[in-house]
């Protein structure tokens, strides 16, 4: 079904094939837009949320189907509680929404449930979707669906650099043998190695920034921004972004062997 697509540009529509030996490993995406969505219809921001959840089903399957290995979708950051307190709560209620009817669909394809972030500031009922997704789905060994849920980049790198100060303090650690992978095995994605680092980050809505997302992990990773709103994202423009991600160059600093003539 992914083989061919159909890009659509200016009203044409143009075949693509997608190189099924280059599926990106590990995608993170920027779930962005919902708000825009709802206001362009007259309807309250909280319906673009309610809608952008059916967006992380048919995501989420599309994404396994493909063959990815971790799919990370930035569902809430720790600056956004900046909200009014009743867009924040019904964010806190879609956990709950979205797994009562998802999980079984889940399970049927395979996929496990992970959730990075600082969950214990979550509330008690949000906490327990999310706890309960994750033993639902543990005996999947497909695709890792994982949340980013009251996640952020900057604090993730703080909590890290106090897990390690603490090791140096106890004399575990000399402060000369902390290198890039030490920084690496104290961050949230540290569970999800080798896939631990995106290769492909996509952000929808037409915004252009990371809004504090995983500030360390896509230090190589390939960035797409599209203009399409996370409601209306559909499988054919995950498609169209990983056929974006299969056609760059990806030099690491280094040269291809075609380049190095
Ligand atoms: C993304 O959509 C969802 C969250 C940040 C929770 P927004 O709510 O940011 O939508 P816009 O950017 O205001 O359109
Ligand atoms: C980033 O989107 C956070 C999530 C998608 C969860 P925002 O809508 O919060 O980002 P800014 O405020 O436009 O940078
Ligand atoms: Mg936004």
């Amino acid at each position: 079904m992914f083989e061919k697509f159909f890009k659509t540009n200016a009203n044409q529509q143009e075949e693509v094939d997608l190189d099924e030996n280059k599926i990106p490993t590990h995608i993170a995406i920027i779930m962005d837009g919902n708000g825009r969505w709802a206001q362009k219809r007259h309807l309250p921001r909280v319906a673009g949320h309610k809608q952008g959840m059916e967006t992380v089903k048919e995501i989420t399957k599309a994404a396994s189907k493909l063959g990815v290995k971790v799919l990370t979708l930035y569902a809430f950051s720790t600056e956004n509680w900046k909200r009014p307190a009743a867009e924040v709560n019904f964010l806190m209620d879609l956990p709950s929404k979205f797994f009562d009817t998802f999980v079984p669909e889940l399970v049927e394809n395979n996929v496990k449930v992970n959730v990075m972030g600082y969950v214990d500031q979550l509330p008690p009922k949000t906490r327990q979707a999310v706890f309960d997704a994750i033993e639902d789905t543990k005996e999947c060994d497909g695709m890792i669906l994982n949340f980013a849920l009251n996640y952020g980049g900057q604090a993730e790198i703080v909590s890290a650099m106090q897990a390690i100060a603490e090791k140096v303090k106890a004399g575990a650690l000399q402060p000369e043998d902390i290198d890039e992978q030490t920084i690496s095995q104290h961050l949230m994605t540290n569970t999800l190695a080798p896939y631990a680092n995106p290769e492909l980050l996509i952000r929808t809505s037409g915004e252009e920034r990371i809004s504090n997302f995983l500030l360390w992990q896509i230090a190589y990773s390939e960035l797409v921004f599209t203009d399409v709103l996370w409601p209306d994202y559909a499988p054919a423009n995950l498609a169209e972004d990983i056929y974006q991600f299969q056609k760059r160059n990806r030099r690491f600093g280094g040269l291809n062997k075609e380049e190095e003539k």
